[in-house]
């Protein structure tokens, strides 16, 4: 039986490319780019599956064109907002994420851009960078202590738990909102409330966690901002979308929110250009499960649901 042709989308570690190449024909473009549209179509032709990145969009136009011998689709990802899955079940293609592996990276960003974004990590760089720092003063530079103060994580799934977990030894006290309120021993101490408004009305801290759907697109907007207690820190490892950037830019430039981390980014690489001039947003690059460990474990969970598939069993991680 000749191996089965897998599109390798991107250049993953070497680890992933290695047990792929073990497995697989592998077709690996020459450069790391994220194909979209016509570019995507053309990688696609005569493989039997895909292990894709969330950069590549197989929306239901991607789907309708998609070469028959196209089976299944992996993502390198835990968010599937780039794959239609109403599209890829009536074209019966699977459709497989991997979660789960990326919990702690994620959540340790997520506590990175907690800290970063309250002890005004930004501000204080660019001082020292510039040359600007004349020496310690009594009231240089103050940010706002966690200790004590109520953090509210949307979405209290796996890296939700994991970012709870963390806030926990800096002396915060959890509160969360999700779909479902969770067992007693998930919840352990945090407080469920059963809408999001009732969290932001408590949230000293926010840190959102949950996917991006239509009900949580633009979930963080003027209104909601407006239900927060005063000057609260607001943390996005999840996905750009879920923010309405006007509306933070806006409470950031008066105060009414003290400061922001963010990993991610509507439109991103594109990012609103208010966030270049606003000194209160701390920023990263969409790097939440960047550590080699994280992204070779990715791959292997992604290649796990791979073989699942070609050979006969049902893979884990499938969402379609
Ligand atoms: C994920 O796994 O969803 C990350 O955001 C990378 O796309």
């Amino acid at each position: 039986m000749p191996l089965p042709r897998l599109l390798l989308s991107r250049h993953y570690p070497e680890a992933v490319i290695a047990r792929a190449r073990r497995d697989y024909q592998v077709v690996l473009p020459e450069h790391d780019a994220s194909a979209n549209g016509d570019a995507l179509i053309e990688q696609l032709q005569g493989v039997d599956g895909a292990l894709i990145s969330a950069s590549n969009r197989f929306t239901a136009t991607i789907f309708a064109r998609l070469p028959a011998e196209v089976k299944i689709i992996a993502s390198y990802s835990v968010g599937y907002e780039h794959v239609d899955l109403d599209a890829a079940k009536a074209k019966g293609v699977v459709i497989t994420n991997s979660p789960d592996v990326l919990n702690d990276a994620t959540a340790d960003t997520a506590l990175l851009l907690l800290l970063a974004a309250s002890r005004r990590a930004r501000e204080c760089l660019q001082m020292v960078l510039n040359g600007d720092w004349v020496g310690w003063s009594p009231t240089h530079l103050l940010g706002k202590q966690p200790t004590g103060k109520r953090l509210g994580i949307i979405g209290m799934g796996r890296i939700g738990r994991a970012m709870a977990e963390r806030c926990r030894a800096l002396g915060m006290d959890i509160h969360y909102h999700n779909r479902s309120r969770l067992a007693a021993d998930l919840e352990g101490d945090a407080t469920y409330h059963a809408t999001a408004d009732e969290l932001f009305r408590v949230a000293d801290f926010l840190s959102i966690h949950c996917e991006m759907t239509p009900a949580t697109t633009k979930l963080v907007n003027a209104r909601t901002i407006a239900l927060m207690p005063d000057a609260p820190v607001i943390v996005n490892t999840a996905r750009g979308g879920i923010v309405d950037d006007e509306a933070l830019l806006a409470a950031l430039k008066s105060g009414r929110v003290a400061a922001a981390g963010l990993d991610v980014f509507d439109g991103e690489p594109k990012l609103h250009p208010g966030y270049l001039k606003a000194p209160t947003a701390f920023l990263l690059p969409h790097i939440g499960s960047a550590t080699l460990d994280t992204r070779n474990a990715m791959g292997f969970r992604a290649l796990d649901n791979l073989d699942a598939y070609f050979a006969g069993r049902e893979p884990g991680d499938r969402l379609a």
